[in-house]
């Protein structure tokens, strides 16, 4: 009996030439974004133990931080702040001279070229951990959140912010925010919206790291349910109508047919966050010996552009640019 052909695949994989002329997915540190973790009344770096090689740093440690990204090519930072006083609003996160409005400045003095994007949540400034002001009930109060994070997102944009970034998933937030940062002159800052955000355990380490864990309760009531992709996208699509320029899928591993859906779906920039979680599994791994690291990351990365992510935000960031 006659044997059907066979196409021979490997003759596209004999070298590392030949791989990489043929290579579709491309990973550049331009593309990626490196969160950084700015602690009120702290001098130098302190190691954060649940994320191994990750710093809280004060605001005396930003400007080399800054030239060191810069020079790697990085594309931006993400920006969280760890404030000197916590309260039941959350006020610190839209005062003049907050940790993270002071450390902008500090960002954009030392290294212009580094795109600093502002988280905008108020859990790191409560005193209850929640993202908003509580109701009676102990729920967050969506409403009164809204003028909250519009003013948060001036403030910030006010230090010099170049991207304001939503992470609080009240619903309307885009909208307030955008139509605060007009008001105020500042119709040229873009809104990156963490538009699918999903109520997740991989944000263990990141709790820790920024102090933001809530103090009771956990935040089912206003990020998404992981089973819910379909759901997803249509926080996108509101987002996007609202007036967000680009939008935001995280975590990012978990979530990969949802970047891949934002992706098709519509014509903004997609970003992806590989959180916290995702970053304490493979270095707790390669630690023990059980993976290779490098390689671990970079089929990490690359896997989450080849999914649609343009941008991805990760705490692989400066590691990877430096090996690289
Ligand atoms: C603030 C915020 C969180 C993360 C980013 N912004 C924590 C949370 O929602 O509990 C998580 C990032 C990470 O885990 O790396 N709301």
């Amino acid at each position: 009996m006659e044997l059907g052909t066979f196409a021979r695949h490997r003759r596209l994989r004999s070298s590392e030439s030949m791989r990489r002329l043929v290579r579709e997915t491309e990973l550049t540190p331009s593309h990626l974004v490196y969160p950084l973790f700015v602690e009120a009344g702290l001098s130098g770096r302190q190691r954060i133990p649940s994320m191994p090689g990750q710093d809280r740093l004060g605001l005396d440690a930003l400007a080399e931080e800054a030239r060191d990204l810069a020079r790697l090519g990085i594309g931006g930072v993400m920006l969280f702040g760890l404030p000197a006083a916590k309260d039941e609003l959350g006020s610190g996160a839209w005062a003049a001279d907050g940790v993270v409005q002071q450390a902008i400045g500090r960002l954009k003095d030392a290294a212009p070229e580094l795109v600093v994007m502002a988280d905008v949540c108020l859990c790191e400034y409560t005193s209850h951990g929640h993202c908003g002001p509580l109701s009676a009930d102990g729920s967050v109060d969506n409403d009164a959140a809204l003028p909250l994070l519009a003013e948060t997102s001036v403030s910030l944009a006010r230090a010099g912010a170049d991207v304001i970034a939503p992470s609080d998933m009240m619903d309307g937030r885009v909208l307030a925010i955008r139509r605060a940062l007009d008001a105020a002159g500042f119709t040229t800052v873009p809104i990156l919206s963490y538009a699918a955000k999903f109520a997740s355990g991989f944000y263990g380490p990141f709790r820790e790291a920024a102090d933001s864990a809530p103090a009771f309760g956990d935040r089912r009531g206003y990020q998404m349910d992981p089973a819910n992709g379909r759901m997803a996208l249509g926080e996108v699509l509101a987002d996007l109508e609202q007036g967000a320029d680009m939008v935001m899928v995280k975590p990012a591993l978990p979530y990969l047919d949802v970047i891949r859906a934002v992706r098709e779906r519509t014509t903004v920039p997609v970003a992806a966050y590989n959180v916290s979680g995702e970053y304490a599994m493979v270095m707790a791994a390669a630690h023990n010996g059980w993976i290779d690291l490098d390689r671990v990351v970079d089929e990490t990365l690359t896997g989450i552009r080849r999914a649609g992510a343009d941008i991805v935000i990760t705490y692989h960031a400066k590691q990877w640019a430096a090996r690289r």
